[in-house]
């Protein structure tokens, strides 16, 4: 006998990596947060959130991530502010097959967020827009709209304020050198560029590789020198950048046998990954929406 859909049935949803193609730190508000410029593009890489509906309302995750308490990790948050939202009173447990490092500039925790919102709207037939939970997601997470959009897009604002582009899909090898960056630490440095001159959205299009550049990286070369190494090593090899705060750093390669190459020759104490550009997210795609 099958079970019925509604109460047993796990629901496997992708929660993918992005990069940072271009960041442009503009200005500083009031609060500290930073006003950024940015280009997001999705990976077909990431992790896989299982999700089952519990009728007792509690949410359960698993496994622990090793240094993060249950109630801070993003997915319990997520879960819990769209409790509170809707006012359903519905559950769930979560299963989370964790490949995207922390603190490595990929987004994953943001991501993983943004998984939890729409899969959990879908479990729980909550049925709301996209806009709705990109809000709840922006109380999160800076990062966590642009997952739930699930588009390429031009950030602006905090990295909150979207327009979907069409990017370029190469292949990309991203390292990650072993360390895990603090991304308060990257902004609170007092020698970080916080003034490039704004540029416009057909600007940055135009610009391309190896135009596009993170005004992150030379505080975090500073600061974590084995980030500094990775750039460098890839850079021997292709153009290569730092996403986000690191601590990865990725290449662009024009196949999919140069990006698995490359990553065939990454010194062995780091990790590293072949990866397609994306510029619509595969949980889109998992959820036809
Ligand atoms: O939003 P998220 O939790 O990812 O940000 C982590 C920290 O990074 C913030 O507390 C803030 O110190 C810094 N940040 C910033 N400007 C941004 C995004 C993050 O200063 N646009």
């Amino acid at each position: 006998m099958t079970e019925p859909m509604s109460e047993r049935a796990w629901l496997s949803l992708p929660a993918p990596a992005k990069l940072n193609r271009l960041l442009h730190i503009v200005g500083r508000r009031a609060d500290g947060y930073h006003e950024l410029q940015t280009l997001f593009q999705f990976l077909d890489h990431g992790d896989t959130l299982h999700l089952r509906r519990r009728e007792d309302g509690e949410i359960h995750l698993t496994p622990p991530l090793p240094g993060v308490a249950a109630h801070d990790n993003l997915i319990v948050r997520a879960a819990l502010a769209l409790q509170d939202a809707s006012g359903v009173q519905l559950g769930a447990d979560i299963h989370l097959d964790k490949r995207l490092p922390l603190g490595g500039g990929l987004g994953g925790g943001s991501s993983n967020a943004a998984t939890a919102l729409l899969g959990l709207d879908r479990l729980w037939d909550l049925g709301l827009e996209l806009d709705e939970l990109a809000d709840l997601g922006l109380a999160l997470g800076a990062d966590v709209p642009v997952f739930v959009h699930g588009h390429a897009a031009w950030g602006e604002g905090i990295g909150e304020r979207l327009t979907p582009v069409e990017l370029d899909t190469p292949w990309f090898v991203v390292v990650h050198p072993g360390v895990t960056v603090a991304t308060p630490a990257v902004f609170g440095a007092p020698q970080l560029t916080r003034d490039t001159p704004p540029i416009t959205m057909a600007r940055a299009l135009q610009g391309g590789a190896p135009g596009w550049r993170n005004d992150c990286e030379p505080t975090v070369r500073a600061l974590y020198p084995a980030v500094a190494d990775a750039l460098n090593w890839l850079g021997e090899h292709a153009p290569a950048m730092l996403t986000g705060t690191g601590a990865c750093a990725f290449a662009r390669l024009t196949s999919a046998a140069d990006a698995q190459r490359l990553v065939n020759d990454v010194p062995e104490h780091w990790q590293a990954f072949a990866a397609r550009g994306l510029n619509r997210s595969p949980l889109h795609a998992a959820l036809g929406r």
